[in-house]
């Protein structure tokens, strides 16, 4: 498929999820298969005020690309200057997030409130239009109430003012993630513009993201929670939409991605800092497994990567 200009291999997509699709996760997301990586959302207000944290999300390698970034913010000056950031960091598509619902962006009239404030909304999609070149996307949610009418009107507004892609997590903002996403929103959505839509929430496995393409006629689907412990996943989707197979998953590929993650970590974050993320999580990992519990409670102590990677030897003499 095509956003814009970039071509996109596949219909297998990451989602943006904050704190976790840093860039070792990309990488990793992208060697399991992924057709295309979102990045973790990051403020619009913390890049033009030049917040060197905030700076950090932005760094990229040429192995994840195609690379989408996603912003936040509601100030439509503030959010066009982020975009120009984000364009002159190397990202090839940029994204608006207009579905977060989390209480902090919510109060910042950012996120799901987009949803809330559709002329807002309008200002915010036209001024990030007008201040790049690289094709634009949008992240919606259900809206506010179960009906889908500010999910249609907002994809509305999102074609007409250019946005290349419009993805999809059908639940409504007050919902945050407890329900079932109602896939038939994605369907409408699909069936209203003719920009491509990407269809999200709840793919567990992999033949629910072929259940996705089929019934709702989606472009593309994206995976969120089910792949932070489990990138696999992606080698299984993308099997099963290309050659019809699910191939399995056996421990020892899980254990040779938990590897490839500490190594990639190291190379961006260093030493001191990979180890802290990896407490919460390599454990994810490993559901299951035998041995799980005894390498989670032995995680929390280490300190060197030399430890973690011993630790994970262990763990696969406990599994073989
Ligand atoms: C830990 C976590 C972080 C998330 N961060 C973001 C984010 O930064 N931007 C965004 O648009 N959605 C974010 N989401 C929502 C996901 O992108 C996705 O829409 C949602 O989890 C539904 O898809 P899933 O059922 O495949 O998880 C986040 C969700 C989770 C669980």
């Amino acid at each position: 498929m095509q956003i814009g200009s970039v071509k996109i291999s596949g219909k297998v997509i990451l989602a943006p999820l904050a704190g976790i699709t840093n860039l070792p996760f990309r990488i990793i997301s992208k060697k399991c298969g992924c057709d295309l990586v979102y990045s973790e959302m990051v403020s619009s207000n913390g890049l033009v005020y030049k917040s060197e944290k905030t700076e950090n999300y932005l760094k990229n390698t040429s192995f994840e690309k195609p690379l989408a970034v996603q912003i936040f913010g509601s100030d439509s000056e503030i959010m066009g200057k982020a975009a120009k950031i984000v364009e002159s960091s190397g990202a090839d598509i940029i994204d608006i997030n207009c579905g977060c619902s989390v209480k902090k962006i919510l109060k910042s009239q950012s996120g799901s409130y987009l949803m809330k404030t559709p002329d807002n909304a309008q200002k915010v999609i036209e001024s990030v239009r007008k201040s790049v070149s690289i094709p634009l996307t949008i992240k919606i949610r259900t809206g506010w109430d179960r009906s889908g009418e500010q999910a249609f009107n907002l994809a509305k507004i999102a074609e007409n003012a250019g946005v290349d892609a419009i993805a999809v997590h059908p639940r409504t903002a007050q919902q945050g993630f407890k329900g079932v996403s109602d896939w038939s929103i994605i369907k409408a959505v699909k069936e209203l513009v003719k920009i491509p839509v990407i269809g999200n929430g709840d793919i567990k496995e992999a033949s629910d993201a072929k259940k996705m393409l089929d019934d709702t006629g989606c472009d593309a689907i994206m995976v969120g929670r089910a792949i932070m412990g489990n990138p696999l996943l992606f080698t299984q989707i993308k099997s099963l939409l290309e050659m019809g197979v699910v191939p399995e998953i056996k421990p020892s590929m899980i254990i040779n991605i938990m590897r490839e993650f500490v190594e990639e970590s190291v190379i961006h974050f260093g030493e001191e800092k990979t180890c802290f993320m990896m407490r919460g999580r390599l454990g994810k990992f490993i559901k299951g497994f035998k041995g799980s519990s005894y390498f989670r409670q032995n995680l929390t102590q280490l300190s060197s990567i030399k430890e973690i990677m011993d630790l994970i030897d262990q763990l696969e003499l406990r599994v073989n």
